[in-house]
């Protein structure tokens, strides 16, 4: 099997045809989606919510994300590899971005990275991506950003629509291979993917983009409450653990586990 590059992903766009995306910060998940096709893997920032446990993605370092992504990359034979560039490891200029990208690579292994932000760091993109970087950016909702965008809100309504437009092209023009828009309003997405040369990736963005990427646990329905409007759930992760826990539990306390079968020179 041959691996997932960029020009796969802009020949999709080229050709009509969509990818998808999900994130993975363990070996486990990476080779069951690996072989399940899914073509591209990302080492989310979210690893701050669904691996640390932290209130956001805010405090999430790259010491934190470089193992996690050495994990997925050990492990994924065929899909892209990318991961985030954390808050506060690229804003202060190009050189420090391409320090912490370098890094991802490196010792991570990643194959390109992702960072928030719209056509303000378009300078950050081409430094990186002539260092050698392949830089998926991500506008619309950009978590990191959450206490200046007023809270966890849709994006690229009225107004805000253009500035989404001129953002885009900006990032595609510096050389950015896709655009990732999360939680914004569909006539302003469908405008930048009808825009752009390169393929966008939607989360909360409607059906318009070349690719489509969620968080897995979202997805598997691992995590507790409700999840956002824009999340499928494709299964019930966390009833079926939950309800094997309460069985192996259960097992243990009456003495049923451990069987013969599971034990030696009985
Ligand atoms: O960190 C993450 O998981 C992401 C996706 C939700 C796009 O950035
Ligand atoms: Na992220």
């Amino acid at each position: 099997v041959s691996r997932i590059r960029t020009a796969h992903l802009q020949r999709c766009k080229d050709r009509g045809h969509r990818f998808s995306m999900l994130t993975s910060y363990d070996a486990m998940t990476a080779r069951i989606f690996d072989e399940a096709g899914i073509e591209v893997l990302l080492i989310g920032d979210s690893a701050g919510n669904t691996v640390f446990g932290y209130p956001s993605t805010v405090p999430v370092t790259l010491e934190e994300l470089i193992p996690l992504t050495r994990a997925v990359a050990g492990s994924a034979r065929r899909a892209m590899v990318v991961t985030d560039l954390p808050f506060g490891t690229y804003e202060e200029s190009p050189a420090q971005a391409v320090r912490s990208a370098v890094r991802l690579m490196k010792e991570g292994g990643a194959h390109a990275v992702k960072m928030e932000g719209g056509a303000y760091y378009a300078e950050h993109v081409r430094a990186m991506t002539q260092a050698g970087v392949a830089v998926m950016a991500h506008i619309g909702y950009t978590p990191q950003s959450e206490n200046t965008l007023g809270g966890h809100r849709v994006q690229g309504r009225d107004d805000a629509a253009q500035r989404l437009l001129d953002d885009a092209l900006a990032l595609e023009e510096a050389g950015a291979f896709s655009v990732l828009i999360e939680m914004t309003a569909e006539p302003a997405v469908r405008a930048a993917e009808e825009a752009l040369r390169v393929p966008t990736v939607g989360i909360g963005a409607g059906g318009s983009t070349t690719g489509q990427v969620l968080v897995w646990q979202d997805m598997l329905g691992l995590g507790e409450g409700r999840t956002p409007r824009f999340v499928k759930k494709y299964a019930d992760l966390r009833g079926v653990v939950s309800q094997a826990a309460g069985a192996y539990r259960k097992d243990v306390l009456d003495g049923a586990f451990p069987a013969a079968e599971h034990v030696f020179d009985q």
